[in-house]
């Protein structure tokens, strides 16, 4: 790929495609570039660099984005960071398939999985960085998603959905459906009023802040205190955890939301709602 660049390439290839009495010539080319497949597309990973942005560009970009064509909570958060890059700095930000974020609307494709806002920060966190410096900074931005009260954020003059305080709720999960499922509950609000749209487009904003907040220490070189692990955790992980035990457990979720015997997690398929 020295002496050729890419596109030359792809037209070699289209010529030497059209016919076979071409394949002496440009298809030796062909053949050496053959030999790096698969996988010639990924040698290059998490090789973006990340600019500085402002602080309070990224909140109202974020909290706009989750409303803007229906993008969604995932597109908000990705947009809020990597988008205003590509906006103020251009390439190589700029070439990111922006729409291709609307996928983690609703937990992803609205299945209610991982909150879509978390699936766009972890993504923004990607594009920098690999699994080794990744995944203790998903790690922070996930436990912190877990132990808020949100939102937090206030939109500054009009709002979106529902101008005013909303309440907040402590999701302790990351999963869509308990995050969105606690708060509907708690504040009696359904699925899909203004309420519970301005509630996560507030988080879309939060989320981005948050996730800035990581990359920022990151560029500063002040990461430090990545994680606090929850205390199911290192409670369940005495003995699920690799090497002790029992184990059997694959992940760091917090573990309480499904396996505290709590009310809402007992079995709905008898006696439900109650019949007194
Ligand atoms: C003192 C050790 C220990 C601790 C602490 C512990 N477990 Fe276990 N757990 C076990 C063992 C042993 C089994 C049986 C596993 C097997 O059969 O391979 C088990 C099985 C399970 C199972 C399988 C179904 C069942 O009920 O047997 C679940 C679910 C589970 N544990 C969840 C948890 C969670 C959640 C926590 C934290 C609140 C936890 N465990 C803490 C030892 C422990
Ligand atoms: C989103 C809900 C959810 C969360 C969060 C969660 N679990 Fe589970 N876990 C489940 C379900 C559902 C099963 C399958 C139980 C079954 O076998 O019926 C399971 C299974 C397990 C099993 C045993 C394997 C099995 O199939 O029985 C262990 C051990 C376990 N979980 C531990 C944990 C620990 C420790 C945490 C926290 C780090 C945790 N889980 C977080 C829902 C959850």
């Amino acid at each position: 790929m020295d002496k050729i660049n890419r596109r030359d390439m792809l037209s070699l290839l289209g010529v030497a495609l059209a016919g076979a009495a071409f394949m002496a010539g440009p298809g030796s080319l062909f053949a050496a570039e053959a030999q790096k497949r698969p996988f010639a597309l990924a040698q290059l990973p998490f090789s973006w660099i990340p600019k500085n942005l402002d602080q309070k560009d990224i909140g109202t970009t974020a909290y706009k984005g989750y409303d803007y064509k229906g993008y969604g909570c995932s597109f908000g958060v990705f947009y809020g960071i990597i988008g205003l890059m590509g906006e103020i700095y251009g390439k190589p930000y700029s070439d990111f398939p922006f729409t291709m974020m609307e996928v983690g609307k609703g937990g992803i494709s609205n299945q209610g999985t991982i909150c879509g806002a978390l699936l766009g920060g972890a993504s923004a966190l990607s594009l920098f960085w690999g699994r080794k410096e990744r995944d203790p900074m998903t790690e922070q931005l996930f436990r912190w998603y877990e132990t808020q009260t949100l939102p937090i954020y206030k939109p500054e003059g009009k709002s979106i959905y529902f101008e005013g305080d909303l309440p907040g709720t402590q999701s302790d999960s990351v999963l869509c459906h308990i995050s969105v499922g606690k708060w509907t509950y708690a504040s009696g609000f359904s699925e899909k009023s203004e309420q519970r749209s301005e509630r996560c487009a507030r988080i879309t904003a939060d989320v981005a802040l948050k996730t800035w907040e990581i990359i920022q220490a990151k560029m500063d070189g002040t990461s430090v205190n990545w994680f606090e692990k929850s205390a199911s955790r290192k409670l369940c992980g005495e003995c699920h955890d690799t090497g002790k035990e029992s184990p059997i457990l694959k992940g760091k979720m917090e573990c309480s939301p499904c396996h505290s015997g709590a009310v809402g997690t007992q079995n709905k398929f008898k006696d439900h709602p109650s019949p007194n």
